[in-house]
């Protein structure tokens, strides 16, 4: 008898401990909150669905066309917190300004979250293009190009074309006229993207590709109405001859013999055993990987020379940077490799303070499969997520003075935080974050050591993408000459 009292007095005393320690040190022990949570069912968020059909989508527009794109969501979120409900472009829609909640968004995968865009998009886009997709063919496709994107090799071949290109584009330059550094950076990035996916020299195809590229993504955002006339139907069709084009690559590629050591895109996906991977969702793939490629690199490299118009200060570090390591280079008389490009700490710096301000992507949207929980929020299966990168980059939680370029921020401040997103996350995490950094680099690296400019008046635009108004003016002075 005594055993036994003596037992369950012991028993209680440990369970007594056990639950102060609990209580006296609860964030040591999550489970033990997310079951509390658990108790209560997860709430829909507040917010407002706006007007019937069309929800608060006209408001969301003529907020993004404005001066502060942010204001539509900053205005929503003083009242109801960083994560609410509305109705966008015909969904009702969960929004996440709240890093957090945004990152499980991204981290998530097609059992709980799949791909959502416009109507007129996914139009366009094949259905088995990377940007569809999901699961096991989409691991596939995305791992063999972001493996081939991070190679060496391709790096040492983009560092070698983009030296050419800009240099070609840099030669034209002189100082009676003004230079438009959207124009020359989309003239020469859009040669790189198309090099890197399926190996066309300048001389070939490229201006045939040019112009039914353009063609094709004028349609990207109009009426999803696929009738003969309409500018859907003219994208479609100019897609076509673009899939015409890629096949014709494709077969002389097969007849040559398809080598071994990938120097393109299409090389990597016809050299992979996957059944799946046939001629047409390797064509379609490629031009599909031109919509995010085409437009970003120039758009952050236009920036990047918008930011440091208007900061002398940076201006003469990343000029200073960029002059050491030319003079070293010409001592030495070496080419300049891709290391040495990323390796300038305050370059890299003034690129991901550009990518940070100007939120070239603002966010990602997916559609919930299935109901989902994040932090207590429900997002109820069929309506969209909208994880909006921009509000987070400039929330002065995060960052000091959000709305100033300030590289030196980024010093010592860490990239792979959740509160930066510009490249996206998790299984979709842009696979050409390397070559955009790189890109810029060198364009920047030639730019500042052989150019002084004055920049015209320019103002940035927001939507439907981030652009520069009268497409970033500059007039130069080449400081070959002054040397
Ligand atoms: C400054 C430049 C760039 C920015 C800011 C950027 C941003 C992004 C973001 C945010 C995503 C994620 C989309 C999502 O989660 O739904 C993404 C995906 C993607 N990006 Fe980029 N990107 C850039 C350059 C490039 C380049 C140069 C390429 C080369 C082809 C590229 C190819 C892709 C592809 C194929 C995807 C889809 C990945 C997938 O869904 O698996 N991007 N990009």
């Amino acid at each position: 008898m005594m055993e036994i009292f003596l037992a369950l007095f012991l028993a209680a005393l440990f369970f007594l401990c056990f639950v102060t320690i609990l209580i006296l040190n609860r964030n040591s022990f999550p489970l033990l909150r997310i079951s509390r949570f658990r108790a209560r069912p997860p709430l829909l968020p507040m917010g407002s669905l706006g007007w019937p059909l069309i929800g608060e989508t006209i408001e969301f527009i003529s907020c993004a066309y404005s001066n502060h794109p942010e204001s539509f969501m900053n205005k929503r979120r003083r009242v109801y917190g960083k994560v609410f409900k509305s109705h966008l472009f015909g969904t009702p829609t969960i929004v996440s300004t709240d890093a957090e909640v945004s990152r499980f968004i991204l981290q998530s995968d097609a059992k709980t979250f799949v791909p959502s865009y416009p109507k007129s998009l996914t139009e366009l886009m094949g259905k088995s293009s990377i940007l569809l997709i999901n699961g096991s063919l989409h691991r596939r496709i995305h791992g063999l190009i972001g493996a081939f994107f991070k190679s060496p090799l391709l790096k040492a071949q983009i560092t070698k074309d983009m030296e050419r290109f800009v240099g070609e584009s840099m030669r034209s330059w002189t100082d009676g006229r003004p230079i438009y550094i959207q124009d020359e950076a989309k003239n020469i990035s859009f040669q790189i993207l198309v090099k890197a996916l399926i190996s066309i020299d300048p001389a070939e195809d490229m201006e045939f590709l040019k112009q039914q590229f353009q063609k094709f993504i004028s349609g990207l955002m109009s009426l999803p109405l696929n009738l003969p006339g309409t500018r859907l139907h003219r994208s479609l069709q100019a897609k076509k001859k673009m899939a015409g084009l890629v096949h014709r690559i494709i077969r002389s590629k097969r007849e040559r013999g398809i080598p071994m050591v990938s120097s393109d895109v299409v090389d990597v996906l016809l050299n992979d055993s996957n059944e799946q991977l046939t001629d047409d969702l390797i064509a379609e793939n490629v031009i599909d990987m031109m919509i995010p490629g085409e437009d970003s690199v120039p758009i952050l490299i236009t920036l990047a020379v918008k930011y440091l118009s208007d900061c002398p200060a940076a201006l003469q570090q990343l000029r200073e940077e960029n002059m050491e390591l030319k003079r070293s280079n010409d001592r030495l008389g070496e080419q300049l490799c891709w290391t040495d490009y990323l390796s300038l700490p305050f370059t890299q710096s003034v690129i991901t303070e550009t990518l940070r301000m100007g939120n070239i992507i603002i966010g990602v949207m997916r559609k919930a499969v299935r109901d989902v929980e994040i932090r207590g929020y429900l997002i109820p299966k069929g309506w969209c997520a909208f994880a909006y990168f921009r509000l987070v980059h400039l929330d002065e939680s995060h960052y000091d003075r959000p709305y100033e370029f300030y590289p030196w921020r980024w010093q010592d401040k860490d990239t792979s935080s959740c509160n930066f997103t510009p490249f996206g996350g998790g299984q979709r995490l842009c696979p050409g974050l390397d070559l955009a950094r790189l890109e810029a680099s060198i364009f920047l690296h030639h730019l500042v050591t052989q150019f002084s400019w004055v920049a015209e008046e320019d103002r940035v635009v927001n939507f439907p993408t981030v652009r520069m108004k009268r497409k970033m003016p500059i007039w130069v002075k080449s400081s070959r000459l002054e040397s």
